[in-house]
């Protein structure tokens, strides 16, 4: 046994299976305290290299999730059997063996895909940056990778590389782009990580001999490889590498291992869920928005449009565009970014409700952008919620509040109004003096009147909102 896998071995079973799944609401991701025996850029770099670093990132405040993948061939159904929970875990839920699951590449011929039109959309909908899944749970490649054939070029009649078409489309519409990779968890390939669902084995996890193996071997032979393939393969890409689910298979000298490869690309921004103890740059809250962000970290709160990342046919639980714009809005005013899912088809179409809704963030973007990019958060805070008093010895639960919201920029306040106050807007507490009020969506930002004294400000405003979903007033201040 070499001693990269005996190394590996010797610290295997430390983490709790809280690493298993994302970052759930209530659920931190651990990082030690204790120094790294491979430190990441994190502990090297200073706080000005470390701004600098996530400048793109703080700006863009909205981009967009893809879960794509051979789980939209099934679509969330196997043999007559519907998975009630995310598409892309059917091989899980279902339990599919290995030798299955495979079968679906040699039908997975995406002909639909438009790496240009997914690009144009993302544009048009005001969002900044794309993270797509590049490898999920199930450990099929959405790359041309030559570390394993189990991948879309090698594997399936498409034979085309659809992360490369991305780089390029992204490259020249000005778009970042990241790639998801599940580092631990790979349900085809012999010795990687599963987390416990049903029946299966509760050590392994696993639910088909085939998956049997040794970690080490699953992350020297095909994870590490795939990770420093992603890195290198594309020109202009990744700028983000977007991790999940450690489970506690990712010890410190394991993590430390893909903390070398990241190690290399200085520029680059990876999340919280490496494992190992290692921070990584954000937070990354799935499917909630924390009650009050997270003060003095970078976050990103990740959410799906219906209740599904991966394709399910049958899923049309699709939110609101008011839901996803209050979303939006309100994540920015906490100082954290909105990463919003689409799932497209096995014929790589975007379903048309994500579409729709999009574009129509989009619109709103495009009059309105200026109070989301580079914007902070709030100088207020009460006008988010409060915390309900609890029972006994339960968490004080929190309970938002929905009628404005506030971001902020050097010498402006923005008021997102959800709920569009009778004849004035009041607030207490304004810290700065303002010297203009007007509406943004009022293309001649004619000025309001306002009257401001210790702090109390009222501003009048016109009958009526000049946008149902959130018009935005802003407050010229110094
Ligand atoms: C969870 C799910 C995974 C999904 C991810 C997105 O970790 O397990 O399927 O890709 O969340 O945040």
């Amino acid at each position: 046994m070499n001693s990269f896998v005996l190394r590996l071995a010797l610290g295997a079973c430390v983490l709790s299976s809280v690493s298993a799944y994302g970052q759930l609401e209530g659920h931190t991701i651990e990082s030690s305290a204790t120094p790294h025996s491979v430190p990441a850029i994190q502990d090297k770099e200073t706080p000005a290299q470390h701004d600098a670093r996530m400048a793109w990132w703080r700006e863009a405040r909205f981009g967009m999730f893809i879960h794509w993948g051979l789980y939209a061939v099934p679509a969330g159904e196997w043999h007559g059997q519907r998975t009630t929970h995310i598409g892309e875990w059917i091989m899980n839920d279902l339990s599919i063996p290995v030798a299955d699951y495979k079968q679906f590449a040699t039908n997975f011929n995406p002909t639909g895909f438009s790496a240009h039109d997914i690009v144009a959309l993302a544009k048009d909908a005001g969002m900044k940056y794309i993270v797509i899944t590049s490898k999920h749970h199930d450990g099929f490649a959405m790359f041309d990778s030559k570390t394993d054939p189990f991948n879309i070029v090698a594997a399936t009649p498409f034979k085309k590389d659809p992360l490369r078409e991305l780089a390029e489309e992204c490259h020249k519409a000005g778009i970042h782009l990241g790639f998801y990779y599940s580092q631990a968890q790979d349900w085809t390939a012999p010795g990687g990580a599963a987390a416990v669902r049903g029946n299966h084995n509760k050590e392994t996890g696993h639910w088909d001999a085939a998956q049997d193996g040794s970690f080490d071997d699953y992350l020297k032979n095909k994870a590490i490889p795939q990770i420093k393939e992603l890195l290198s393969n594309y020109k202009t890409a990744p700028d983000i590498i977007w991790f999940d689910t450690p489970t506690s298979k990712m010890t410190p000298e394991r993590a430390a291992e893909v903390v070398k490869v990241l190690n290399q690309y200085p520029k680059l921004i990876w999340n919280n869920r490496l494992g190992g103890g290692y921070k990584g740059d954000t937070e990354t809250p799935e499917q909630y928005i924390p009650a009050q962000g997270y003060p003095g970290r970078d976050w990103e709160s990740c959410m799906t449009i219906n209740d599904t990342w991966g394709y399910k046919s049958f899923d049309t639980n699709f939110k609101s565009t008011e839901t996803l714009l209050h979303n939006l809005i309100d994540i920015t005013s906490k100082g954290g970014n909105y990463l919003l899912n689409i799932g497209p088809d096995a014929q790589g179409k975007v379903p048309e409700p994500e579409v729709e809704r999009l574009h129509a963030m989009g619109k709103w973007l495009a009059v309105n952008g200026e109070a989301i990019y580079g914007a902070k958060a709030t100088l207020f805070g009460p006008e988010a919620g409060s915390f309900a008093p609890a029972e006994g010895n339960a968490k004080p639960k929190f309970v938002p509040a929905w009628e404005w919201r506030s971001t902020t920029k050097a010498n402006r306040i923005y008021i997102h109004l959800f709920a569009w106050p009778k004849g004035s807007f009041h607030v207490e507490k304004v810290p700065r003096t303002v010297t203009k009020a007007y509406l943004l969506a009022d293309p001649g930002h004619k000025a309001l009147k306002f009257t401001q004294k210790e702090g109390v400000l009222d501003v009048s405003l016109p009958e009526k909102a000049l946008d149902p979903i959130a018009t935005v007033l802003v407050l010229e201040s110094k």
